[in-house]
């Protein structure tokens, strides 16, 4: 009589594979296949147990619940993961001395107002030493790009970004837009940035608390710097002498980024910190769909969600 062979979890990988592998569109083969390949190595690696399955669908529900126009747990746990740094690493290869690329965080708003050289983002914070960010936008030969466009946003000196904090009632505050002018220069007066916890209120926190990390960023403003026949830029600077540059939550740093913010005490008057970065940007090769096109559908989301 024929031994019967229990089916066994590679029988059941194999038979995930065979079925999508029927997959019409290739790209989405692809994906499908890595993927199921992936997670199932993943779960037999550590021979997840029921209650740990459940627990996991627990968190993605809560997650998902959690989202809103003004909240997006997913790009978090995408975020303190390391994925969205690997996947923006995959694909924003620069050549040396273009600006590096890092996370675009959740807390970019649509509707940034325009500012004249020079403008404040910062007039509702009273608390914030006053800052003056200023720079070029050049090509990769040095030269300077007139009319690129500088969305920027920062938190205020609580470490609250507008949308987190209800004292301001929706409105936009500590963002703007700013261009070029014929020689590439651009100035922004701002307060200085702080450091600041993200959001650890909810699925995200409970898993740094249980792992035993920390919740904080390294002080930084938030730039996309974008001009026509060029490849948009999704970036920070970071203040070189913040304590957390080598354990940031969401692993965005990276050297090239890091600026002096220099301190003045000029006699009788006010302290004051000035900040100088170049952004560099590479000429575009391709049409690729941009973190801002990817932040309309979110936002669409997040409406949605909030109906
Ligand atoms: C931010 O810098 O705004 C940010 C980035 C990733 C996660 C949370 C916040
Ligand atoms: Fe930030």
């Amino acid at each position: 009589m024929a031994v019967h062979h229990n089916k066994t979890e590679d029988d059941i990988t194999a038979e995930v594979l065979e079925r999508f592998s029927q997959t019409p569109d290739p790209r989405l083969r692809q994906i499908m296949l890595g993927l199921v390949k992936h997670l199932h190595a993943f779960v037999k690696e550590v021979e997840l147990t029921e209650a740990e399955w459940f627990q996991a669908i627990e968190i993605l529900t809560e997650a998902g619940r959690m989202c809103s126009d003004k909240r997006q747990e997913f790009i978090l746990f995408s975020d303190t993961l390391g994925v969205s740094m690997v996947v923006d690493l995959i694909n924003h290869r620069k050549p040396d001395g273009a600006t590096e690329s890092t996370v675009f965080g959740p807390f970019h708003r649509l509707g940034a107002p325009e500012m004249p050289a020079g403008g404040n983002i910062a007039h509702l914070d009273k608390s914030g030493t006053p800052t003056l960010v200023s720079g070029r936008v050049l090509d990769l030969d040095g030269a300077p790009i007139q009319g690129a466009l500088l969305d920027v946003w920062q938190t205020q000196s609580s470490g609250l970004y507008d949308s987190q904090d209800e004292s301001l009632g929706g409105a936009l505050h500590m963002r703007g837009r700013f261009y070029t002018d014929a020689e590439g220069r651009y100035s922004i007066r701002t307060a200085l940035p702080v450091h600041y916890p993200i959001p650890s209120d909810g699925p995200v926190g409970r898993m740094l608390r249980a792992t035993g990390r920390h919740p904080w960023r390294p002080a930084h403003i938030h730039f996309v710097v974008s001009a026509d026949g060029y490849e948009p830029v999704t970036t920070h600077i970071f203040d070189r002498r913040d304590e957390y540059l080598g354990s940031d939550a969401v692993f965005a740093v990276k050297d090239s980024l890091i600026c002096d913010f220099v301190r003045h005490e000029p006699p009788g008057g006010k302290p004051h910190y000035t900040a100088e970065f170049d952004f560099r940007l590479k000429p575009a090769t391709e049409l690729k769909a941009t973190v801002l096109d990817a932040q309309q559908r979110l936002a669409a989301l997040g409406a949605r969600a909030a109906e």
